[in-house]
């Protein structure tokens, strides 16, 4: 009798979780994308300070490659932080647009571009909730944000032929001083960023060893197969 009454609260427990919505958590845990409350707070905290926290230069990968982008085309800078990347385009005559969760880092970004007298847009938002027409850009900028479970999304806003520079610290990263996990997003696995965009041309890719920081850069382009290709590597 007991048994049976155990065996019938199990049953009943069982249909009651199967039930239920995915929460919040559950959802994160599953699919891998952080909806972090705090991850706003974290940013805002961090870029409260005076100094621009990764400089107002930009990635020097940047720097020597955005001539990849198509010349003054609609750029959209992921995770874009106080605007060393954002504005740097700008001033090169590309429109650019970028999205970010922290309101301290769009101001500061805000700053910056009235520094250097460029109009940057910016976009206060979670990415996980930003959505723009697809292959309405011609070119994606990414640094050290990596999520890779929206990859697919991002890349369907770019036009075929569109540009993608991604950079992002590797594994390697751990060994060096200072280094702070909670800053960077996820790690990439040596070689990693090859596989990430499946069916994109691979234009240049860098993953130096003998540096101070542990990176890997690349820039791909949009190819007729890129949205296929994502699929396939899902199934
Ligand atoms: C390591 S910083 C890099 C900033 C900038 N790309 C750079 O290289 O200077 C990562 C940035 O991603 C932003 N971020 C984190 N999670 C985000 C999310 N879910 N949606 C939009 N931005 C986010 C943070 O506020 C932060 O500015």
């Amino acid at each position: 009798m007991i048994l049976k009454l155990v065996l019938l609260s199990l049953l009943f427990c069982a249909n009651t979780f199967a039930k239920q919505p995915v929460s919040g958590n559950r959802y994160e845990l599953l699919s891998g994308i952080r909806k972090d409350r705090n991850t706003k707070a974290f940013w805002d905290t961090k870029y409260s300070e005076k100094r621009y926290v990764y400089g107002k230069a930009p990635s020097s990968f940047l720097a020597h490659n955005y001539t990849f982008l198509p010349f003054g085309g609609k750029i959209l800078d992921i995770g874009m932080g106080e605007g060393r990347n954002a504005v740097f385009l700008a001033s090169k005559g590309y429109k650019v647009t970028g999205v970010e969760i922290s309101s301290e880092a769009i101001r500061k970004a805000r700053m910056l571009a009235r520094e250097f007298e460029v109009r940057i847009d910016t976009a206060l938002t979670p990415l996980e909730e930003y959505n723009i027409p697809d292959e309405s850009l011609d070119g994606i900028i990414c640094f050290y944000f990596v999520e890779k479970n929206m990859n697919e999304r991002f890349m369907k806003w770019l036009k075929p032929g569109g540009i993608v520079i991604f950079e992002a610290f590797t594994e390697r990263q751990k060994s060096v001083k200072g280094f702070d996990p909670s800053d960077n997003g996820a790690l990439l696995k040596e070689s990693e960023l090859l596989k990430l965009f499946p069916g994109f041309r691979i234009l240049k890719y860098e993953e130096p060893i003998h540096e101070r920081d542990y990176r890997a850069s690349i820039i791909l382009q949009k190819t007729k197969e890129s949205s296929s290709a994502f699929k396939k590597v899902k199934k």
